[in-house]
């Protein structure tokens, strides 16, 4: 069974495919109005969501489908305690595929490993957020013309930030991509994506401190939001919040076809006269979502009545499961029943837990050994 996890679930040619897909149901959306008659989606969505859930109904409900779900886990029988597994596996018999966003990194993952229909990652903890990317990409080829050949910068809190690592991963796969990364000291790109994805990739890259004088070579500019629920201690939150203010007059230094992106909600990060600058497009983003994930779900029943394999994003062969994992927003080491996966980086020695990416360092002695 298919499902999308990660942004790494897909070849580059499956997304260009997802692209011409949605670009075609923007052109011809009547024929699209009955193809999923019969079919149901159940929104599973632990966290607050508005544009992602919301989008995931409407594109259901324009392809003839229907919805079920939750959109406040506290109305299920989460709150009773139940797991993530034996939830998705209950839902499986009532949906033909599942769109579930959770708190926690690696949610997905275990949630698609209980169940025998698609599941797509809505978003699972700071980790990733594929359909959001799949949503970037399908702005950036309306708005630019291309993925290829653009100078991209990520702004905000790219640390807890799910969007923008799903993105670099995204990005990565596309000829002359340069990023620059402006973000705090504290919420600096993870490791694991700086070692894994950028320097892997060799992709050009710079880590800057302010937006200021950091616009001009852009043609991509993606603001995000300082995460204040991923925040372990609300000073560091007040603190570090107004980090970044995009702003009319700042726009001044950036190039006049400058694409801004963002994927929404906004705090205070740009200010709401840019709204009117024509290069403003995170509302278009939006739309976009709905459209390429129309064409998402129309992929994944696809492949699950071809009964197409699931082509995991690790390497099975590779994965040693005598480790476990320490990061306490993991999945795995939160929720019982997990087997622990870790597979090998790109680094010698530095190893990764298959849900949430955590890096160890098995150079080190001891290092997330189990007890024997
Ligand atoms: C993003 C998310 O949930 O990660 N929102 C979204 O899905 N459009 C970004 C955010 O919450 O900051």
């Amino acid at each position: 069974m298919r499902s999308l996890i990660d942004i790494k679930d897909l070849t580059t040619e499956e997304i260009d495919n997802l692209i011409k897909r949605a670009i075609d149901i923007i052109n011809h959306k009547e024929q699209y109005a009955h193809v999923c008659d019969g079919k149901k989606i159940a929104t599973l969505f632990y966290e607050p969501s508005t544009r992602t859930r919301l989008s995931f109904t409407s594109a259901m409900l324009e392809l003839g489908g229907t919805v079920i779900g939750f959109s406040d886990a506290s109305s299920s029988s989460v709150a009773k305690g139940e797991s993530v597994a034996d939830t998705c596996k209950t839902v499986s018999n009532f949906a033909d595929i599942i769109a579930m966003r959770h708190p926690k990194d690696g949610s997905a993952l275990s949630g698609s490993f209980a169940t025998d229909i698609p599941l797509i990652n809505a978003g699972d903890g700071v980790h990733c957020h594929p359909t959001q990317t799949l949503t970037d990409l399908l702005t950036i080829y309306r708005e630019k013309g291309r993925l290829d050949n653009l100078t991209i910068g990520m702004c905000g809190d790219l640390k807890y930030g799910r969007t923008v690592h799903s993105l670099t991963m995204a990005m990565s796969r596309y000829k002359n991509i340069k990023l620059v990364l402006i973000s705090p000291e504290e919420l600096r790109m993870p490791s694991h994506v700086i070692h894994d994805i950028i320097k892997k990739h060799k992709m050009p890259y710079k880590e800057v401190t302010t937006l200021e004088g950091n616009l001009k070579d852009l043609d991509i500019l993606y603001m995000t939001r300082i995460q204040r629920e991923r925040f372990f201690d609300p000073k560091e939150y007040e603190r570090l919040k107004d980090s970044y203010i995009l702003t009319v007059d700042k726009l001044k230094e950036a190039k006049s076809d400058m694409c801004i992106l963002h994927p929404l909600p906004r705090v205070n990060e740009i200010e709401t006269a840019v709204d009117k600058d024509p290069r403003a497009a995170y509302f278009r983003q939006t739309l976009n979502g709905k459209y390429i994930r129309m064409a998402l779900i129309l992929q994944l029943l696809e492949w699950a009545k071809q009964k197409a394999k699931r082509d995991y994003y690790y390497d099975g062969t590779k994965a040693r499961y005598d480790l476990v994992c320490k990061n306490p927003r993991c999945i795995s080491s939160i929720e019982q029943g997990h087997k622990h996966i870790f597979v090998p980086t790109s680094k010698k020695g530095i190893w990764k837990c298959v849900y949430c990416e955590m890096e160890v360092d098995l150079r080190k002695k001891n290092q997330n050994k189990k007890r024997a």
